[in-house]
């Protein structure tokens, strides 16, 4: 058998969407160019932000006597998993208490939707023996990346109406029929807070109605909690969905609740890559405290680590240890988490005042009631390109804009092209 390397066949990939979009903004040599991107916070000047509770937390680690840059276990720095836990589950957490949690550290959420995939793909699969992995259900729209990890661990990736264009509102009707046509026992990935692209949350009527829909009908909520903090600037109330869902659903569920959670936004170490899974068992999987399962679990998600990354990174694990461990930092922490997400509202009205005043043709009121780092704006495609090749006002195709890299300098300006770009094709 010979086999032949067709290297003159590989094809070249277009850029992600995101990252190409971040690598033409900064090879734009326009001094007023304006990057509402990638979703990475700034300050009012435009600048990335290290917070405070951040800065503290570094000095005390490297201040300390133990500091070092040491292999972490595989299943990463235990202080931070199961502080971690208690940040989006709560500090009287059912699901702790009762010893029904599994936690382990990811690469942000990227490497925690990863380990998901695998798992999901190897023991989750069809009851007739065909080893079938589930169907994931992703909204429609989603962040680009979950389409591709999911894809690339050899998943089927179908969508569920998110985004009515029309209403610029949740198309609630549409995604509960798709929970009730998905095959049972489905996947259905969730944003728990801050919906990227969107910005569009379910109220808490609509989220229950959801929640309720997906046990009636027998699938499995995979949240992803990439924004926490960065809708209302509390952590427990966006951490509302989850917390129902766990603690107050989870007895009707015959299936794991798995969350998959980032902290590069939160505490703005994007580069730094904290995250961590939780896999929540069904409240009457194991005659309790048996930690045979938990266990088997841990064991199981800790090769899929080995095998890919060896060990999860140390420092910036040590740091969120830090700041969720020490209670002044804490606090910090959460002061932090209101400045950012009170900025970020604040430029949302601005922007919206501005389009008023410059009479821009459209109804642009859900800027202001969309939740978190983004607007899906509403601009087509074409009006994103002018944006971008006219003015130098960057942002995703699908017209989602990080309103965090808007400030009061900038403001008017991206006010005045969208109006330009929108009066252009009116
Ligand atoms: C985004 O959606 O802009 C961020 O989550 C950055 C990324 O990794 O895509």
């Amino acid at each position: 058998m010979s086999r032949s390397f067709k290297l003159q066949n590989i094809p070249q990939l277009p850029p992600d969407p995101l990252f190409g979009l971040k690598a033409r903004f900064t090879a734009d040599n326009r001094s007023d160019k304006v990057d509402l991107g990638i979703g990475a916070y700034r300050d009012n000047n435009g600048k990335p932000w290290i917070l405070p509770s951040v800065k503290l937390a570094e000095n005390l680690i490297q201040n300390s006597n133990d500091y070092n840059h040491e292999y972490l276990p595989i299943s990463g720095y235990e202080s931070f998993t199961k502080s971690a836990a208690k940040v989006i589950l709560g500090d009287n957490s059912r699901a702790i208490n009762e010893n029904r949690l599994i936690s382990i550290q990811s690469l942000s959420g990227t490497g925690a939707l990863h380990i998901v995939a695998k798992f999901l793909k190897d023991f989750y699969l069809l009851n007739d023996g065909t080893g079938e992995p589930p169907i994931i259900y992703l909204s429609k729209p989603t962040w680009a990346n979950h389409i591709q990890i999911f894809e690339y661990m050899g998943l089927k990736v179908e969508f569920y109406p998110y985004w009515n264009n029309e209403t610029k509102s949740l198309d609630l009707n549409g995604f509960l029929k798709s929970i009730e046509l998905a095959p049972s026992g489905s996947v259905f990935l969730l944003h728990s807070t801050a919906h990227n692209p969107t910005g569009l949350d379910p109220k808490q009527d609509e989220w229950l109605k959801i929640l309720n829909h997906l046990q009636k009908y027998n699938h499995l909520p995979l949240f992803d909690s990439a924004y926490q903090g960065f809708s209302s600037g509390s952590l427990s109330k966006d951490a509302w969905a989850v917390r129902t869902a766990v603690d107050d659903l989870q007895n009707l569920y015959t299936f794991p609740i798995i969350i998959c959670q980032s902290f590069a936004k939160n505490v703005g170490m994007y580069g730094e890559r904290v995250g961590a899974v939780h896999i929540i068992l069904p409240r009457d999987t194991l005659p309790l405290p048996d930690l045979k399962l938990n266990n088997a679990i841990l064991s199981q998600l800790s090769k899929i680590i080995r095998s890919e990354l060896s060990n999860p990174p140390a420092y910036g694990a040590k740091i969120v240890s830090k700041i969720l461990n020490t209670p002044q930092l804490f606090k910090q922490w959460e002061d932090d988490l209101i400045t950012m997400s009170s900025r970020i509202m604040k430029m949302r009205k601005l922007l919206v005042d501005e389009l008023i005043l410059l009479k821009t043709p459209g109804d642009w009121s859900h800027i202001i009631e969309q939740q978190g780092m983004f607007s899906f704006t509403g601009l087509n495609v074409n009006q994103v390109k002018r944006l971008e090749l006219q003015h130098g006002v960057y942002l995703v195709g699908s017209g989602r804009a990080s309103i965090a890299g808007l400030n009061e300098s900038n403001i008017k300006k991206v006010a005045k092209c969208i109006d330009e770009v929108v009066r252009f094709e009116y």
